[in-house]
């Protein structure tokens, strides 16, 4: 049908006889007997000169035939790749009519969410998704690659299974032959990617489709891909390899460029000094430690475990009502209060708090925030965790840049601990899961309990990007003695263990080698070499925030029929 593709033609092709295929993208009538009809495919536009009179509308679909030739001068148009050429003495022959698109195909023009995924076929169409589609597969190839040179192999694993311990809810789906039984849908391939490594299979990857029920976000869909994998007989180390060289030849096939080493941060230095464990570095506004300096305090708020403080650098600006929001930003956060603090021309502060600290207090904090006349310091005390999560949100806040903004930045965070907090009961909560290794240097500690735990550090790190989460890993406990003592203290009891993990225990006794994985999100990695913001625009067929899918309505209700045949009943709606 074709020769050619639209967005091909160049002045070197003028004098060729071609076919093209595609949707009028627009059409300009010259009188009665010529018309210019710009012509679109996935390649780009090329203009067409059609003779004699035509009812062409657009999204029309079309097979123009005509000759190459160079535009008149005066009339060519420098922002088109094709902008040089036309096709001139073009035939139309439409194979496709078309009504009027339900919203305008040019990226100017804004066009509510809903209504583009109602349509989707045609939003499509336009040179955005186009685009980021081109990346996402770009991004694919480049991972395969670099994985089976890395000598792993790609492993399907099933979709219906038991459940995956990765803290999200599951997606359920009813069993027909057997009614009242249920199968998940996998939050990831975690524990099938551990039974390959029993299994011998030595490197596995997947991209992997996984699922998990939770609020969506612009960077969190319910079904996301993952480049997954795990490997036998490595540590940290080598895992950490493997994922850089998948993730930067990922990078570089995008951009042509290869981004350097990816730097490593402890989790410890990334809560000091950024109040978050997935640091987003682009930016300065660091947590600086006060606690020293307000030890013999005799201000009240600051008789804390923890002060910190951060320098918004110019921000001395601020009005009363601005700061007075910024306070009850910290609270909503979590802090009993914020006291601000503006630095005069000779370096003296201005606070309403001022006059409860010492000189040497108020020298030193100069001193320690490198204050610069113009600066608004902010101050929080409390216990330690509070403060980093309250300046660390605050500092987001008022430094962030947009996160497709100063190129990819990559850090490993390494060094996660164990468990993140102790419960009401004194009980640990897992930082990653419940298979991660703890570190051997810190193994002695399992048997202490109480607040010794929160000490022990993990082999789980992860990898992070212009402050999004992009992946997360760890070494994982192929010792049934050590399991048996996590899961203990996470309360897991044998029975729930058995339930539960049971088949993976039980692959366990049969030989497990020491083994260690990492998966990171491909839609995350793929929207911002793409520069959007929201994964949603580089998934062809995403769900609203709310969920739903606005072109084939998913979820639907299922009739009483196929109900019944499941062993189902519906109680009715709780709204
Ligand atoms: P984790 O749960 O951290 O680890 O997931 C890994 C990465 O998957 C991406 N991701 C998501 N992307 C889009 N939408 C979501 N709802 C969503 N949830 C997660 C993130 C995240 O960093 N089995 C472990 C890995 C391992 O230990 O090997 C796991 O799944 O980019
Ligand atoms: P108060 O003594 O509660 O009246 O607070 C005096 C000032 O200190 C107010 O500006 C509070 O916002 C601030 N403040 C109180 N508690 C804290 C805290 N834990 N950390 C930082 N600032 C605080």
């Amino acid at each position: 049908m074709r020769t050619d593709y639209c967005g091909e033609l160049r002045a070197d092709d003028a004098g060729r006889e071609v076919a093209v295929c595609g949707w009028v993208a627009t059409r300009r009538e010259h009188g009665e007997h010529l018309a210019f009809v710009d012509l679109r495919d996935r390649s780009g536009v090329v203009q067409c000169v059609v003779d004699g009179a035509h009812d062409l509308r657009s999204e029309y679909v079309v097979r123009v035939r005509g000759t190459v030739r160079i535009r008149p001068e005066g009339t060519t148009n420098p922002a088109l790749p094709t902008g040089d050429v036309e096709i001139g003495d073009a035939t139309v022959e439409v194979l496709s009519e078309a009504e009027p698109p339900p919203f305008p195909l040019t990226d100017r023009v804004e066009t509510d969410e809903t209504v583009r995924l109602r349509h989707r076929y045609v939003d499509l169409r336009r040179d955005r998704l186009q685009r980021n589609l081109e990346v996402r597969a770009t991004v694919n190839a480049a991972l395969r690659t670099a994985m089976a040179r890395q000598g792993f192999t790609e492993v399907e694993t099933p979709m219906l299974i038991a459940s995956t311990p990765e803290g999200a809810r599951d997606f359920v789906v009813p069993s027909r032959l057997s009614p009242g039984s249920f199968y998940a849908l996998p939050q990831s391939p975690q524990l099938f990617k551990q039974l390959c490594m029993v299994g011998g299979l030595d490197r596995y990857y997947q991209i992997a489709r996984c699922l998990r029920d939770e609020d969506l976000r612009a960077d969190r869909q319910f079904e996301f891909m993952q480049l997954d994998l795990e490997a036998s007989f490595v540590g940290q180390a080598e895992v950490l390899d493997f994922t850089a060289e998948a993730v930067l030849d990922a990078v570089e096939a995008v951009t042509g460029e290869r981004p350097g080493a990816v730097p490593t941060m402890t989790w410890h230095d990334a809560m000091e000094r950024f109040g978050s464990d997935k640091p987003d570095v682009r930016f300065g506004l660091e947590l600086v430690e006060l606690t020293e300096l307000f030890s013999a305090t005799g201000f009240n708020a600051f008789k804390a475990p923890c002060v910190k403080g951060i320098r918004v650098p110019g921000g001395a600006d601020r009005t009363r009502n601005q700061l007075d929001a910024l306070t009850d930003d910290a609270k909503r956060y979590g802090a009993k209060g914020l006291v601000w603090m503006k630095v005069e021309a000779d370096r003296t502060l201005t606070s309403p708090v001022a006059k409860f600290l010492s000189d040497v207090e108020l020298a030193g904090l100069v001193d320690a925030l490198e204050a610069a006349p113009g600066d608004l310091l902010l101050l929080v005390a409390d216990e330690r965790p509070t403060v980093r999560h309250v300046l660390g949100l605050l500092r987001l806040s008022l430094g962030r840049p947009p996160v497709t903004e100063g190129g990819l930045n990559l850090l490993w965070v390494v060094d996660f601990p164990l468990f993140e907090s102790l419960d009401d009961q004194g009980r640990p909560v897992s930082a990653h899961h419940p298979f991660t290794m703890p570190n051997a240097q810190d193994m002695h500690l399992l048997d202490e309990g109480g607040e010794a735990l929160l000490d022990i550090r993990s082999q789980a790190y992860d990898l992070v990007l212009n402050g999004w989460e992009l992946g997360s890993g760890s070494v994982r406990i192929h010792r049934p003695d050590i399991q048996s003592k996590v899961f203990a203290l996470l309360g897991i009891g044998d029975e729930e263990a058995r339930t539960k993990f049971g088949f993976l225990l039980e692959a366990f006794r049969y030989g497990a080698p020491p083994h260690a994985g990492f998966a990171f999100g491909i839609d995350r990695l793929v929207a911002l070499l793409a520069g959007e913001e929201n994964i949603r625009e580089v998934i062809a067929f995403p769900k609203t925030q709310s969920g739903t899918d606005p072109l084939t309505s998913a979820p639907t209700p299922i009739d009483a029929d196929a109900l019944t045949e499941l062993g189902l009943r519906l109680l009715p709606p709780t709204t």
